[in-house]
């Protein structure tokens, strides 16, 4: 749960996505945040206080004089309680009213008289996002330090096609999440490789493994919420990029070493979690191979190179963090790629804990010894490894 104690304000002003606010609601739940539902008058045109209350299991707040206050100070009191206030969607009318100072709704009033962050996800037609008052009003917005999440482009309630589509969601939590997550990686460039690699025997079979790229992912996810620019570098795996994370796909090992070679110089941490093939087939057959051409297929291999270790021995090159998978003997192998690799911190995991599943069991080796993390979800242990990182590189 990765919003668990959070207090969280939504505002839901009025436009057509406000119906996605309600599946907001239930995703910060779900992360464990105490969420407190403001609607402004025109919101409820769209959904009702009904859907939210029965959503966030609380009142709904939609009027500045509503009497359950008992100082009918609403607007105070909601975002003193706050540990920031989401706005989504955000009208272009709210916004220019925020820019401007006005309090003229519970919503608006809450906002100006809060004392906690603020962020507001724009949702409205194109044409409205591009005029030249909405432009003026969201350089404001931004010189007030408000937190802007998007929009995005695609098409629009209205048919037309632009920008202005409210964020998804999901997307709104990662960056809520990202929004609370410690920036002990701000400013610095990671690279991360993730997945399996697949080494074809013909054009339609091949070798590869059983690595999901969840592991990777995470990491790449919590590099990025910490501050990071994050490319990662991704054999074929079954879901989409992190969100603002650049994503170059690759299938072999030799496209991923191509890959990782021409940015390894530009990273400052380089975190090697991809399950790698050793070997490729040396013999690929241009053509399907034939079950009657007679005969079992000669395969012959031939070894990939080691991505890790050739980066790991670059002159200037990244601070290199590997990962070991190993059926046993854990520390003992992990300890010696560390040392063969000539990496300062590698992660071993047991094959039966860290393939496939959501959670994993991590042991951290570097200099200073081993490090146990408690058995938890990829997302909770790859935070902690990125907090580690950034403790061996002397950026937190
Ligand atoms: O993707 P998931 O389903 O979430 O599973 C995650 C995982 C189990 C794949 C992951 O946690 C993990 O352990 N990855 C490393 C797998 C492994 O054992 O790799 P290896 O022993 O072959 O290589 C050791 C290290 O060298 C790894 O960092 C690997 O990325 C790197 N390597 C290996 C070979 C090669 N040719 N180039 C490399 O860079």
């Amino acid at each position: 749960m990765e919003l668990q104690g959070k207090r969280i304000v939504l505002g839901v002003t009025g436009g057509i996505a406000a119906y996605k606010a309600a599946e907001l609601v239930r995703l910060l739940g779900r992360q464990g945040a105490d969420v407190q539902v403001a609607m402004t008058a025109a919101a409820t045109h769209f959904v009702t206080p009904t859907t939210f209350q029965a959503l966030s299991g609380k009142p709904v707040f939609t009027d500045q004089w509503d009497a359950r206050m008992p100082n009918a100070m609403a607007h105070i009191d909601l975002s003193r309680q706050a540990d920031c206030i989401v706005v989504a969607p955000a009208s272009a009318d709210f916004l220019a009213r925020v820019a401007n100072g006005l309090a003229d709704d519970l919503l608006t009033t809450m906002v100006l008289a809060r004392d906690c962050p603020l962020l507001a996800a724009p949702a409205m037609n194109r044409q409205m996002w591009e005029s030249q008052a909405t432009r003026r009003n969201m350089a404001q917005l931004a010189a007030d330090g408000v937190h802007l999440l998007g929009p995005a482009s695609g098409e629009q309630a209205c048919g037309e096609v632009g920008a202005g589509r409210m964020l998804e969601p999901e997307e709104i939590l990662e960056e809520v999440i990202a929004f609370f997550t410690p920036k002990v990686l701000a400013g610095r460039k990671v690279l991360v490789t993730a997945g399996p690699t697949f080494e074809a025997i013909d054009p339609v079979r091949g070798i590869t493994n059983l690595s999901s790229g969840r592991m990777g992912y995470a990491v790449a996810r919590a590099a990025r919420h910490a501050g990071a620019a994050v490319t990662l570098v991704s054999g074929p795996v079954g879901f989409g990029p992190p969100q603002g994370v650049d994503r170059i796909d690759v299938k072999s090992a030799l496209e991923m070493h191509a890959a990782v070679m021409a940015r390894a110089v530009e990273a400052d941490i380089f975190v090697a979690v991809a399950a790698v093939a050793d070997y490729r087939v040396a013999n690929a057959a241009e053509h399907k191979l034939k079950k009657d051409a007679g005969g079992v297929p000669p395969i012959e291999l031939v070894e990939n190179p080691d991505i890790l270790a050739e980066v790991a021995a670059l002159k200037d090159g990244p601070f290199c963090v590997g990962f070991a998978a190993e059926s046993r003997n854990l520390e003992e192998y992990a300890q010696a790629k560390r040392r063969r690799k000539n990496i300062p911190l590698i992660a071993g995991n047991l094959i039966q804990d860290g393939f496939g599943g959501d959670d994993n069991r991590l042991v951290l080796f570097d200099d200073n010894g081993t490090h146990p993390l408690t058995p938890a979800p990829k997302s909770v242990l790859a935070r902690q490894l990125v907090e580690h990182i950034a403790h061996l590189t002397g950026a937190a």
